[in-house]
């Protein structure tokens, strides 16, 4: 007689299915990525960074003004203290996700040194690995389907690609003049159901080194608070800026601590982009949401690296300064050289790079990826198209400023022969 069936006793009365009597045709083996990576474009980068790789392969001397890659070293104090703590046997084992707090500590007392803002360093402020780890990492806390972002327009790549992976959606405004996007802000937040969610910043901007007053910031908090968007602003050239200009903090704006971060770097001023030390400051709730994915993911920097960055952030200011000024001498000679030869170039205030219109006959004769080709294929010269920044970056060249000053006037010289 069958048992009374019982849900938690196994089946074991249940007929074998017995092994199949053909063998399966066999399928190729495929690989299938996720939708997040699918939408992702091809790298726009990749055919001159391929062209510039070949180039110098068959030995050719190629000036590359294409990635704002540092090439000056750290101060040799901060180099030293690496050597320290590295030397320390305490130090190697798995250190805080969030940052040791005396580095903490440190990026509260700049901040308040340079912009007179008030920071709790134990929740207002957190370590990144580099500030593009801290920034796609928040866009995983803030976004999801569903959920828009305001970005500039041309963008540096990460903050358009931090929100599509994070599954949200973008909308690109203009950066070119301040009171116009932050009017287009107010608009799209008044025509979009839902409102956006975030808007990112960046000043000095990169790749087009427009930069804004602080009046722009106090702007964007009452639009902030208006429409219920949280703010993030990537301040990543805070340290590098020209002619007596000073980069304003968005968090020096009344009640920016209400409504976003602030993401600053030691990759640019302090020269040291390959350390991977970057920062988030700012509303505590946002750091959290952004402390919860990174304890997920990561277990902090190498405790050497980040004592060595506070011995940067608390004694190198002076070498900063001088980098800065090193930056101006370069970008003085490459806009010079490039109006020397008819180019409609802007001198930035800040930032590491020269924001360059195509000239014609070639801005009306070709893309600006087959212009910044040609320039690399006939006059060895590499830089970053315009295009590689999206639609809105078309027409320009980003030029930048990594390269000495001598090597800069050598490679006017090239352009000029390369465009005859
Ligand atoms: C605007 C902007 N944000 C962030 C970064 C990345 O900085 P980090 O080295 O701190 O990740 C860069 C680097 O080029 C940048 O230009």
């Amino acid at each position: 007689m069958n048992q009374p069936f019982d849900s938690d006793l196994p089946n074991i009365d249940a007929p074998a299915i017995g092994p199949p009597t053909t063998d399966p045709v066999p399928q190729p083996f495929e690989v299938k990525f996720a939708t997040r990576v699918d939408r992702l474009p091809p790298y726009m980068f990749g055919r001159i960074n391929n062209s510039l790789y070949q180039k110098r392969r068959a030995g050719d001397d190629v000036i590359d003004l294409g990635m704002g890659n540092p090439s000056d070293p750290p101060d040799p104090s901060v180099i030293q203290k690496l050597a320290d703590a590295a030397a320390d046997p305490g130090n190697h084992g798995y250190s805080k996700s969030n940052g040791i707090s005396n580095l903490r500590r440190e990026v509260a007392s700049k901040y308040y040194r340079l912009y007179g803002v008030r920071l709790d360093p134990d929740t207002e402020v957190m370590s990144c690995l580099g500030s593009k780890e801290g920034f796609s990492h928040m866009c995983l806390a803030l976004m999801g389907p569903g959920d828009t972002a305001i970005i500039p327009s041309p963008y540096f790549p990460v903050h358009m690609y931090g929100v599509i992976l994070a599954a949200g959606n973008v909308v690109a405004l203009d950066v070119a003049d301040s009171e116009m996007f932050l009017r287009n802000v107010a608009y799209t937040c008044e025509h979009m159901a839902p409102t956006p969610k975030v808007l990112i910043v960046n000043y000095p901007h990169n790749p087009s080194s427009a930069v804004i007053e602080p009046e722009f910031f106090v702007e964007v908090v009452r639009l902030a608070k208006k429409y219920g968007f949280m703010v993030i602003h990537d301040f990543a050239y805070a340290d590098v800026a020209f002619d007596g200009y000073r980069p304003p903090s968005f968090l020096a704006a009344k009640g920016a601590k209400d409504v976003g971060v602030e993401f600053t770097t030691m990759s640019k001023g302090y020269n040291m982009a390959g350390w991977r030390v970057g920062f988030c400051a700012g509303n505590s709730e946002m750091i959290r949401g952004l402390g919860t994915v990174k304890g997920y993911y990561d277990y902090g920097m190498f405790a050497a690296v980040q004592i060595a960055a506070i011995v940067a952030l608390r004694e190198t200011d002076t070498n900063v300064e001088k980098q800065s000024r090193i930056y101006q001498g370069r970008r003085d000679v490459l806009v010079s050289g490039l109006r020397r030869l008819g180019w409609d170039v802007t001198p930035p205030k800040a930032g590491m790079f020269v924001w360059a219109k195509v000239p014609e006959p070639w801005a009306s004769s070709m893309s600006t990826m087959d212009f910044a080709l040609k320039l690399l294929e006939e006059g060895n010269v590499a830089v970053s198209p315009g295009s590689g920044f999206g639609q809105g970056g078309e027409g320009f060249l980003r030029m930048s400023l990594v390269e000495n000053e001598q090597r800069l006037r050598q490679a006017v010289r090239q352009i000029s022969k390369c465009l005859g």
